[in-house]
């Protein structure tokens, strides 16, 4: 008998369990009416009585042992169980911050793809250039003044490679080594010396539009223009060419879009005018395609250039150009809902 207690302790003082179903079944094992222990209560009867007191005493033992170890083991439990009923797996989650695209790179996406859908597919060439893709292979005469030191930067020591002016650049890169039909868009950054204000910047971006086939005409690129115009900035959008001028285009002309922020009334964004420009454009020159190798008995073209910051302003009518590099993340977070 004594024999019987002293394993049964060990067996209680051994006991592991990993769930309250698990302790319960202990409980009821050990201390329940028709557990062991009661059943060693039962046997006591049998018990001689000179050994009653010590069999007596060590029944007691154990009984307490294993109330003691049992109730250890809920509250081990217990503990552990607390400790996931403080996660509320029902709780929304804390809100992770996204970045939000930058304005400029919304409106030029837009612009993509405006024009994707159009059939162009994307170009795009170095920011570092050198002289003849930025201005030999585009027609600009030697004493051109857009090759003055007040425009260009120049890469020390290397006179001839310079940071690009103008995405023009990327027609001659497309041209060299594409016989048409080439129909390309091509958005980068460009690069002029100019003193850094609200209205100037000496790095802007831009996007320029390239198409040269067989039968191309005026109204081909006047059509695309007006269709672009309307995409952009809504459908009662009007345009208006006027007669300008570019060495790399003839002829040549300045594309405006009656103001979107008056309706064409008149503002003071547009000067009152009703009218603001948007960008320029023109029949590519023959003397381009003959310079880039392709023949302009046989081959036409239009083109077509104009400056994201710009539209950007006329979207969004960001009055100080500078907001746009300066990375304050109150200008930034504005255009979430525009990404
Ligand atoms: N490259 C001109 C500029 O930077 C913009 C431009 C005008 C591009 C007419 C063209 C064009 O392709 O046909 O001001």
């Amino acid at each position: 008998m004594l024999q019987k207690i002293k394993d049964m302790l060990n067996e209680v003082e051994n006991l592991e369990a990993h769930s309250a179903e698990e302790i319960e079944a202990l409980r009821i094992k050990y201390l329940s009416k028709k557990g062991s222990i009661a059943a060693l209560m039962n046997d006591f009867r049998t018990v001689p009585a000179e050994q009653k007191k010590e069999v007596g005493i060590k029944i007691n033992e154990l009984k307490t042992r294993a109330f003691d170890k049992i109730n250890s083991l809920r509250a081990a439990f217990a503990q552990t169980d607390n400790d996931d009923s403080d996660i509320d797996i029902t709780r929304t989650a804390y809100p992770t911050p996204l970045g939000t695209r930058h304005p400029l790179t919304i409106v030029k996406n837009e612009i993509v793809d405006i024009f994707s859908r159009l059939g162009f597919s994307l170009a795009e060439g170095p920011e570092v250039e050198d002289d003849w893709h930025v201005f030999g292979s585009m027609n600009f005469a030697d004493d051109h003044p857009a090759r003055d030191m007040q425009d260009t930067f120049f890469i020390e020591a290397r006179p001839d490679i310079i940071l690009r002016t103008h995405t023009s650049s990327v027609q001659s890169r497309v041209m060299e080594h594409t016989q048409p039909p080439i129909r390309v868009i091509c958005p980068g950054r460009v690069y002029r010396n100019e003193a850094i204000s609200a209205r100037a910047h000496c790095f802007f971006h831009q996007v320029e539009g390239l198409y040269v086939d067989r039968e191309v005409s005026f109204t081909d690129l006047k059509q695309v223009l007006l269709l672009f115009a309307r995409e952009m900035f809504g459908e009662n959008t009007q345009i208006r060419l006027r007669p300008s001028y570019f060495p790399f285009t003839e002829p040549s002309a300045e594309m405006d879009i009656s103001c979107n922020i008056c309706g064409g009334k008149g503002c003071s964004f547009c000067k009152h005018t009703g009218w603001v420009e948007i960008l320029g454009c023109g029949m590519v020159d023959p003397a381009v395609l003959e310079l880039n190798g392709i023949d302009p008995t046989i081959y036409k073209g239009y083109a077509f250039g104009m400056g994201v910051e710009r539209i950007t302003n006329l979207k969004y009518q960001v009055k100080d150009l500078r907001m746009f590099s300066e990375n304050d993340m109150r200008f930034l977070n504005e255009f979430e809902a525009a990404n």
